[in-house]
């Protein structure tokens, strides 16, 4: 969820303290000519560099917003023949985009293995992220209109909206969904607020599955979230509802080449401050691909987004958006915000959590757990060291996550 704030304070201390004292020191540009490349595309061109099969999808929601659905409808290498597909939706997390997905290229992202596994694989892209970063009015560069929305407008309105239209292109009825820490947030928002799209869901698998907040170990977000509302007022006040704008540009890139790579002096530090915050373990991270990963990701939210998930802390209640007092009334009709009703939940679910996850923490998952409407499984993966952001980067998230996510995936299907 938060590897966005990650990598936001990366950006941040680099390029205020760091970048200017090293100007002596000379950074060696060296950096492999296809490490550039994949920092330098986006997600289709990406995708096509590597010869899979890329489609890109425009959904428009019922309030306005555009966004792009990508597809990979076969693999490149084993199976590609026209056979009948199950569909699988992957839905990233807060500041990711469906980039995730695939930037750590064939055979090791986790939509290629999907594809190569014989699913027609849907990469979702919620709404304020650089794909989706676009409405039939509004203008996510002026005033912040655009930007009104948390994770329960992802969940309630994107969502539904993705699937059916995934569903629709497909033919098909239903569907499997992996969703990553926002990514399975904004799914028990979708099935609590709107139960029917229970049905519609064949297996949902979750990764580092975020529901409540109360044990979460990293002591900067507890600090933030006692002042997450006011911050989002104030935010609203001088009309900047967008999260830094400044990491949608060039910045990052230049950051991750310059600093982060393997020629870089100052990679160490950029670990180090990624250890600092949590969410990141060096064993299973490839440093190699931190200029990749740094031109994809943060891929842009709003300010609404963390604070809602800094009221969920603050509160111990997984609820709707507090708006405060009297606006609360006039939208929902009561003082505080209504709960979520996680025994809403009836699609089957398997939780994938990782003991050393700090934004996901193990006492967070098994209240999660208790509380879903059709539990079919929890698991944590085996190994302890694993993090936060592991799940979609992490050098063996193969072996230790995807692997045993078709499997379940497969079992599914045999159960029709
Ligand atoms: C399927 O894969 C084979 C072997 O890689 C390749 O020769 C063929 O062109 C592919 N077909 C399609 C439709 O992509
Ligand atoms: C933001 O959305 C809420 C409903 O969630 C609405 O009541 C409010 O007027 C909107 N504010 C702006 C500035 O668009
Ligand atoms: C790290 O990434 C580089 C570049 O993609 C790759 O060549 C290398 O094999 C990767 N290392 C591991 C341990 O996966």
């Amino acid at each position: 969820m938060l590897g966005g704030i990650v990598l936001l304070c990366l950006c941040v201390c680099v390029a205020s303290g760091h970048y200017g004292r090293s100007d002596g020191i000379s950074l060696d540009p060296k950096v492999p000519e296809e490490i550039l490349e994949d920092a330098r595309l986006k997600v289709p061109a990406l995708v096509r560099k590597y010869g899979y099969p890329l489609e890109e999808h425009r959904v428009t929601t019922a309030d306005g917003y555009i966004l792009t659905v990508h597809r990979i409808p076969h693999g490149r290498d084993a199976g590609n023949g026209t056979t009948d597909r199950p569909v699988v939706f992957i839905m990233h997390g807060l500041m990711s985009s469906s980039a995730d997905w695939v930037l750590m290229g064939p055979n090791k992202g986790l939509a290629y293995i999907l594809a190569e596994d014989g699913f027609d694989v849907w990469l979702g892209n919620a709404r304020g992220t650089r794909y989706s970063r676009q409405h039939i009015k509004l203008n996510p560069d002026s005033g912040a209109e655009f930007w009104n929305f948390s994770w329960d407008e992802i969940g309630n309105i994107d969502l539904p909206a993705m699937i059916d239209y995934a569903l629709d292109k497909s033919n098909k009825k239903r569907l499997h969904y992996i969703g990553h820490s926002q990514g399975t947030t904004s799914f028990w928002v979708m099935c609590s607020l709107r139960p029917d799209y229970n049905q519609k869901i064949i297996s949902m698998n979750a990764l580092a599955p975020v529901a409540y907040l109360t044990y979460n170990t990293v002591p900067l977000l507890k600090e933030i979230s006692l002042f997450s509302t006011v911050f989002d007022k104030l935010s609203n006040l001088i009309g900047v509802g967008e999260i830094l704008p400044i990491t949608n540009s060039l910045v990052m890139r230049w950051a991750g080449e310059k600093l982060c790579s393997d020629t870089a002096v100052f990679q160490e530090i950029c670990t180090d401050i990624i250890f600092l915050i949590g969410g990141w373990n060096s064993l299973e991270f490839n440093r190699t691909m931190f200029p990749v990963i740094l031109a994809h990701t943060p891929a842009g939210a709003s300010v609404r987004q963390f604070t809602h998930y800094g009221q969920v802390m603050h509160s111990g209640s997984f609820r709707r958006f507090n708006h405060l007092g009297f606006w609360n009334y006039k939208i929902y009709g009561t003082w505080d915000p209504p709960l979520y009703d996680l025994s809403q939940v009836k699609a089957p679910v398997f939780l994938r959590y990782s003991l050393s996850d700090p934004l996901a923490h193990v006492d967070d998952v098994e209240r999660l757990a208790k509380e879903l409407g059709n539990l079919k499984a929890k698991t944590s993966i085996p190994l302890s060291s694993f993090s936060h952001l592991d799940f979609m980067w992490g050098i063996n998230a193969k072996k230790l996550v995807y692997d045993q996510v078709i499997a379940d995936m497969r079992r599914m299907e045999e159960s029709l």
